[in-house]
């Protein structure tokens, strides 16, 4: 292929009062029966309600959203949006709300069962209005053409792939990830920062994407340890929740790879947050990654001068050594035996593994199963 495209939302308003826009977004939609999709954490933390303040028009809320969410809630939150005659959607949430939002808007008013739309393109169209407002700063899905939901019947978590899932409206305010647990800090802070650098060594990168995953790597180095720390720093807020925005736009349109493939079973299986997963499986998939990419994973470790030595292989080697000391003063877990992984459980993940052909398809270094099982077995 000789040309790419770039996907983004289609308006992306960002800073302190990027909420404001709030009200201009609503006109623009010409809407007047909102659905608000968002989750009991963003509802009991008060998060919601900044939300609720500047609404002009009326709303109906589904707050009903769960973490790592099944494909069955999508048609939860379509049949709220059908009793309260709504005519647009808004998503105030982490990516599990948005996802199930996009789908929602997107299909809401197309015949059939969310089965038929899993996989690439398979939506053509999308007439309802979404505006969405993110409250973690990590997937990025504000801005991407992905919903990521769990197959439960498969133990697997699928994409739903279209460019009709990109939002008219993305608001990203640093106001809104203020309430974050740490540990949602944590995780969904390492989630944006595997999508950069994943972006980064995607065989489908390209320069737009990398300049946008080197800046979304350099700040979320700088700046997740001080969100992290003081969960009301505003300005280690704002720079993670554009940094998330950014991981999104390099990974949206470059690809992420064999971390994610490898996270995939861990989220479905296992129930743990997708920043987890993928913390889990980063150092011991880059590890494997560095005799196919070294140059780029050295130009990132000379970045962050973590690199002296003019050998790529040493630098990327030493990179590989931050992030996981990174993951641990965040205190993620390091190893899949501390979050109830056996030597047993490999085969099946890797089974599960091998099959996220979408994803292996950009990793810089081919995948065999067994390399898999191996990579599993480094990280337990
Ligand atoms: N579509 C994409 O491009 C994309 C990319 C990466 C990940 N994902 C998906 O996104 C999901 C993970 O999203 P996430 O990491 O943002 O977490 P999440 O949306 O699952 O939220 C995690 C927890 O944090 C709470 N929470 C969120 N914001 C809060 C706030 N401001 N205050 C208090 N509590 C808050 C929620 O209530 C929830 O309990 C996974 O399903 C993953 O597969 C999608
Ligand atoms: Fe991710």
């Amino acid at each position: 292929m000789n040309f790419s495209t770039f996907k983004s939302a289609n308006k992306l308003v960002t800073g302190q009062t990027a909420l404001q826009y709030l009200v201009q977004a609503l006109v623009d939609a010409k809407a007047t029966k909102l659905l608000i999709v968002s989750d009991a954490g963003v509802v009991n933390s008060g998060t919601l309600q900044y939300v609720l303040d500047l609404c002009t028009v009326g709303y109906s809320i589904f707050a009903d959203v769960k973490p790592e969410p099944e494909f069955s809630q999508v048609q939860d939150c379509i049949d709220v949006y059908h009793q309260n005659n709504c005519d647009a959607v808004l998503a105030v949430g982490g990516g599990s709300a948005l996802d199930i939002a996009k789908c929602v808007a997107a299909l809401a008013d197309q015949p059939g069962s969310i089965n038929d739309f899993i996989g690439t393109d398979k939506i053509k169209s999308r007439n309802i209005p979404l505006i969405v407002i993110p409250t973690t700063s990590g997937t990025g899905s504000e801005v991407t053409n992905i919903a990521i939901l769990s197959d439960t019947e498969n133990q697997m978590k699928q994409g739903i792939v279209s460019d009709c899932l990109l939002p008219d409206v993305a608001i990203v305010s640093p106001l809104m990830s203020v309430s974050c647990p740490a540990s949602v800090t944590a995780a969904s802070g390492i989630d944006a920062l595997v999508h950069a650098l994943e972006a980064y060594i995607s065989l489908n990168h390209s320069d737009i994407t990398d300049a946008l995953a080197i800046q979304t790597i350099q700040l979320i180095v700088e700046y997740l340890p001080q969100a992290y720390a003081l969960p009301t720093n505003l300005i280690a807020r704002e720079k993670m929740a554009t940094a998330s925005l950014m991981g999104g736009l390099a990974f949206g349109n470059a690809g992420v790879g064999a971390v994610h493939a490898l996270a995939y079973p861990l989220g479905a299986k296992y129930k743990l947050p997708h920043g987890v997963s993928n913390a889990l499986m980063l150092p011991h998939v880059l590890k494997w990654n560095v005799l196919g990419c070294a140059e780029r994973l050295s130009h990132i470790a000379q970045l962050l001068k973590l690199g002296t030595s003019q050998n790529h292989q040493e630098n990327a080697e030493s990179l590989v050594e931050f992030l996981h000391k990174f993951s641990g003063q965040l205190n993620i877990p390091l190893g899949l035996r501390h979050v109830g992984i056996t030597e047993n459980d490999i085969p099946d993940l890797a089974a599960e593994a091998i099959k996220v052909e979408r994803l292996l398809k950009n990793n810089p270094r081919k995948l065999s199963l067994m390399d898999i099982e191996a990579i599993y077995r480094e990280a337990l």
